[in-house]
């Protein structure tokens, strides 16, 4: 079964051909970065149109790279939700477009389902069952995942999301956006221990996170501890900031393993790519002999592999989940566990 993946959820737009047999026949990407980069965050206007624009383009190259013709998909996936209601709307459109004209089934697929189960497209996936640790610009869950679509929330960030603090953060900084990397970079330079922040939660005895406090944290050190702020003491906030929110995320990780008494730790989205925080894994999951998964660095952060691959393995569970129904619908706002009985 030949699955094409369509994600618009928020700045990138990426289109994938997933085969149940063959596994990623292509795959195709377009960063919107450079241009939200001057207004410092996502412009949803801007990132619509410029989807429009790249969707097509980026079908042709797929179908290309995959030596396929169109009429070969068997069925469309799309990010139906969570993100930016217009980003979805022209992604689940040029979708379902594609659809009627082809005559093919669709699929609606959860955005942080592709996240979950991006993993699974690397060389050495885990098996079944894990716990997930989901950290990007807009989420921060751990969950345990028995298997495709059974997912248990175990804790979740009580305001802001970790890829939002490292976005936060680095504007303070005056790095640009997207901050993750930025202030990942900057923080390589700093010295350890010159700023110490607040780890929020960290002794609260559930698998709860909270990073608002952090970015207010970095704000006073910038605002008031600093008159003047030189490059130097910049990277030592970086430094400060990467190794309270690193210490934060690993040490729940933990307590999430130690509470379902499982040995797989799989990390997700944005935020999994950050250097710093899979050294920290990597040296914890040795100390406390568990093993740590990643997706491969480029499906670590938005794309249309991991949606084309999350239909593909709901198709495989369900094959009526997918339809020839055109009239689609996005969930800007859509909880992870309401698939569950999906
Ligand atoms: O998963 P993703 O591409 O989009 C969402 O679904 O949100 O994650 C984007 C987030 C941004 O907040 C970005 O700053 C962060 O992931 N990010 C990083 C790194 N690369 C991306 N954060 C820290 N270190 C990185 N290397
Ligand atoms: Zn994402």
């Amino acid at each position: 079964m030949l699955v094409l993946g369509v994600e618009s959820s928020c700045d990138e737009t990426g289109l994938a051909l997933y085969d149940t047999q063959n596994g990623l026949l292509a795959h195709a990407l377009y960063s919107q970065v450079a241009m939200h980069e001057e207004y410092g965050g996502v412009v949803p206007e801007l990132a619509s149109r410029d989807h429009v624009r790249r969707a097509i383009p980026l079908l042709e190259l797929v179908l290309k790279q995959a030596s396929v013709p169109c009429s070969a998909v068997d069925a469309i996936a799309y990010t139906q939700g969570p993100g930016l209601a217009g980003a979805l709307l022209v992604g689940a459109s040029v979708a379902c477009g594609l659809g009627l004209a082809l005559d093919k089934p669709m699929l609606g697929v959860h955005h942080l389902e592709g996240h979950l189960l991006s993993p699974l497209l690397a060389s050495d996936p885990p098996a079944f069952p894990f716990v997930a640790l989901l950290v990007s610009g807009g989420h921060t869950q751990l969950m345990r995942v028995d298997g495709v679509g059974q997912y248990a929330l175990l804790g979740e960030t009580v305001d802001d999301a970790a890829g939002e603090a490292f976005d936060k953060s680095a504007k303070l900084l005056g790095l640009g956006y997207p901050g993750g990397p930025a202030i990942s970079r900057l923080a390589e330079f700093g010295d350890p221990g010159v700023f110490t922040l607040p780890r929020p939660m960290l002794h609260s005895k559930d698998l709860n996170f909270s990073f608002s406090g952090l970015k207010t944290a970095v704000l006073t050190v910038v605002k008031t501890r600093i008159a003047n702020i030189c490059e130097q003491d910049k990277a030592n906030v970086a430094r400060a900031f990467v190794d309270a929110i690193v210490d934060v995320l690993v040490a729940k990780c933990l307590a999430a393993l130690k509470q379902t008494g499982l040995k797989r730790l799989v990390i997700a989205g944005g935020v999994g790519a950050n250097r710093q925080l899979r050294e920290a894994l990597n040296a914890a999951a040795e100390k406390k002999r568990f093993r740590v998964f990643y997706p491969e660095l480029e499906f670590c952060t938005d794309n249309g592999a991991m949606i084309a691959f999350a239909g593909a393995m709901r198709l495989q569970m369900h094959p009526d989940a997918a339809q020839r129904d055109y009239s689609f619908n996005v969930r800007p706002r859509w909880p992870l566990d309401e698939l569950r009985n999906a």
